[in-house]
């Protein structure tokens, strides 16, 4: 794919209103939920970004009817638990790292057999953390040095349900065990130690299946009955919190901004983002806070907030702003003091090493930035002080990308980016969103 350098020079008042696209986790999982129930799952605010549209082939591929209407309205017509066809061609999961552990848990207990690809970047993503827990329902899998894409999953004949604590902070893993415990008979459990976003959990509720969690001593310990007949729904996704968050960290940032960001998920496994940043001193409000489906919702409004001081993030919080941490750095550059962030070991197997690739972006731009294994800090330089000037590698990562577009838009110098192709993977109407609130960016010819 050609490159698409481009460049966010210094603006004014970045003033309106910012729609921003449906949520990436709770689309994935609608797209593979409704595949698996039986009948048609009408979804409305899907995002049409390029790792839900790689989900949407996929449940193609293993023989639901998938049905784009337009305008971010879709049918899924769903096959039933247990009810994947084996697919004639390998999966492309692109970019996403959520498609295809969450593919791979869901077919991984019907008796056919798939083979997934990626991208460069999901390509060298950890996927063992994933074939570990789903060998223990009896599934088989073949792929390359390290556990890495291409992988062939052979999905257990007899698959027997499972016992298994998440070793790590992730969503994705422990949303893969439970889709494989669906079509294993009996009772899987699923314990996590610390809380991760739980819209697996909550939607399969919503589907029907039995599936309870409690608090335990070991931590959230979630217990689903295998085997159900899952009931089609009518989902809303909600505007998703972590692309909000880069119209709001940069209305934080930019002299004289107000922007409301209407209808965003506020599930607290999501929203840590948030209550870090007006810990921080943001003018950052909640509006007209109400439920929908079955997850909270607020219209969120920030405005310039020149008087920002760096924290100590605390690390219990890092699962609910995980894929924040980029931008969050950015403003942290603009605050004042030394905002430290630490147990973020995870961000070193995102889409890319999020840390070192924000650390070197930072730092090119003028920044102070120190970081260890699990940890950095960013010393931050004060309102529109950071120099900017320098040209950014976005690493095949969207959330990298997107958060240097905002560093230019309140440095001193324009900050430029090697490669804006990655932002359409979660954020496709970013560029034409930005500009409208008054963002100076521009794709520049090579
Ligand atoms: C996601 C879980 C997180 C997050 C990703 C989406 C999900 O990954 O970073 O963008 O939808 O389950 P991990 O589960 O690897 O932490």
């Amino acid at each position: 794919m050609t490159a698409i350098p481009m460049t966010s020079a210094p603006c004014g008042p970045l003033t309106g209103v910012a729609e921003v696209p449906g949520d990436k986790s709770i689309s994935h999982r609608s797209l593979i939920l409704g595949a698996l129930a039986v009948g048609e799952t009408r979804i409305t605010g899907l995002l049409e970004g390029e790792d839900v549209l790689d989900t949407a082939h996929a449940m193609r591929a293993f023989g639901a009817e998938v049905i784009d209407h337009g305008g971010g309205s879709w049918s899924v017509h769903g096959v039933g638990v247990g009810g994947f066809a084996e697919p004639d061609q390998v999966i492309n999961c692109g970019n996403s790292g959520t498609g295809v552990r969450l593919i791979m848990g869901a077919m991984a207990t019907s008796p056919i057999s798939a083979t997934f690809t990626g991208d460069a970047s999901l390509n060298g993503r950890p996927m063992a953390r994933v074939t570990d827990p789903l060998a223990l329902f009896g599934t088989q899998s073949v792929g390359r040095d390290g556990g890495r894409l291409p992988m062939t999953i052979v999905g257990a004949a007899d698959p027997v349900p499972v016992h298994y604590t998440v070793p790590m902070p992730s969503a994705q893993v422990k949303s893969a065990v439970l889709l494989a415990g669906l079509n294993a008979p009996g009772q899987t459990v699923v314990i996590e130690r610390e809380a991760t976003r739980d819209h697996t959990e909550r939607m399969l509720a919503g589907f029907g299946a039995e599936i309870t969690v409690e608090q335990s001593d070991e931590g959230r310990v979630i217990t689903l009955t295998g085997r159900p007949e899952l009931r089609p729904q009518d989902i809303a996704v909600p505007r998703d919190p972590s692309s909000a968050a880069f119209p709001v960290c940069a209305a934080l940032l930019v002299p004289g901004s107000d922007v409301l960001v209407p209808g965003i998920g506020l599930n607290p496994t999501r929203a840590g983002l948030f209550t870090t940043l007006r810990e921080m001193g943001a003018d950052l409000t909640y509006e007209n806070e109400r439920t929908e489906g079955g997850e909270p919702v607020a219209d969120l409004r920030a405005r310039f907030s020149p008087d920002m001081k760096g924290i100590e993030v605390p690390p219990a919080r890092a699962a609910s702003m995980i894929d924040e941490y980029p931008v969050l750095s950015v403003v942290a550059a603009n605050a004042t003091g030394v905002t430290m962030m630490a147990g973020v070991k995870e961000l070193r197997v995102k889409e890319s090493d999020r840390i070192a690739a924000m650390a070197d972006g930072l730092r090119a731009c003028g920044v102070n930035v120190e970081d260890g294994d699990d940890w950095w800090s960013v010393t931050g330089m004060g309102p529109g002080n950071v120099p900017g000037g320098a040209t950014c590698v976005s690493h095949l990562d969207h959330r990298i990308a997107m958060a240097f577009m905002i560093l230019g838009m309140a440095a001193q110098k324009p900050v430029s980016l090697d490669d804006g192709n990655p932002i359409a993977t979660s954020f496709p109407i970013f560029e034409p969103l930005m500009a409208s609130l008054g963002a100076q960016l521009r794709r520049d010819t090579q």
